[in-house]
């Protein structure tokens, strides 16, 4: 039978889950900026890239309200005060709180909206769940080059990096400290198969 979704534990959960996704997509966006400043392009555009589709699962989990609107929904939930300027801090953080997300939060939120007879807002909770999952992926790696000293270093020679501000590509172990095209930082260069649009495979 299905609750009265008004009255539901679903309609407090997709409260909770709009506000987490909100503070994600404002924390990753202060996190590109201090990227920015540290002159860590990739990072910066990993951080900009993973903010935007924060602020979709905001806006999904937002508009799923719409039948209790003008209602004042109270939440408690915690949220971590990750105020880094450390990359390194900044991503392990990130790592850590998308793998709460999509391991311990949102699979509880879509079994209790399955309970509830939402079936459409229980696939919800687990398609952006499964997103989640890719973002915790994604900081993992970029954590793990950050930590090793690899994000701009390669055990190959052939390694192909590719300046993010004019496209130029340049063939080593490490990008150039300036690109010789636009005169962009090192900062820019990123490994040409983490680029979008821009992978050599994709046009064989
Ligand atoms: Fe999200
Ligand atoms: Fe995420």
């Amino acid at each position: 039978m299905q609750t009265i979704f008004c009255k539901s534990e679903t309609k407090i959960n997709l409260m909770r889950a709009f506000a987490g996704e909100c503070q994600s997509r404002q924390r990753y966006y202060q996190a590109a900026l201090i990227a920015q400043q540290q002159e860590q392009i990739i990072l910066e555009r990993m951080f900009r890239f993973t903010a935007e589709q924060e602020e979709r699962h905001a806006k999904q989990f937002f508009e799923l309200l719409k039948d209790c609107a003008g209602e004042k929904i109270e939440i408690t939930g915690s949220f971590p005060a990750s105020v880094f300027t450390d990359i390194g801090e900044l991503l392990k953080e990130s790592a850590d709180e998308e793998f709460h997300e999509f391991k311990e939060v949102y699979p509880v939120f879509a079994a209790k909206a399955r309970e509830e007879g939402f079936a459409d807002i229980a696939a919800k909770f687990e398609m952006i769940s499964a997103i989640e999952e890719s973002h915790h992926k994604r900081f993992e790696y970029y954590y793990d080059l950050w930590n090793k000293d690899m994000l701009q270093r390669s055990e190959s020679t052939d390694e192909l990096w590719l300046c993010l501000n004019c496209g130029h590509i340049h063939k080593g172990s490490e990008p150039p400290n300036e690109c010789p095209v636009c005169g962009a930082k090192r900062g820019y260069f990123i490994r040409q198969t983490e680029a979008p649009f821009t992978d050599a495979n994709m046009y064989k």
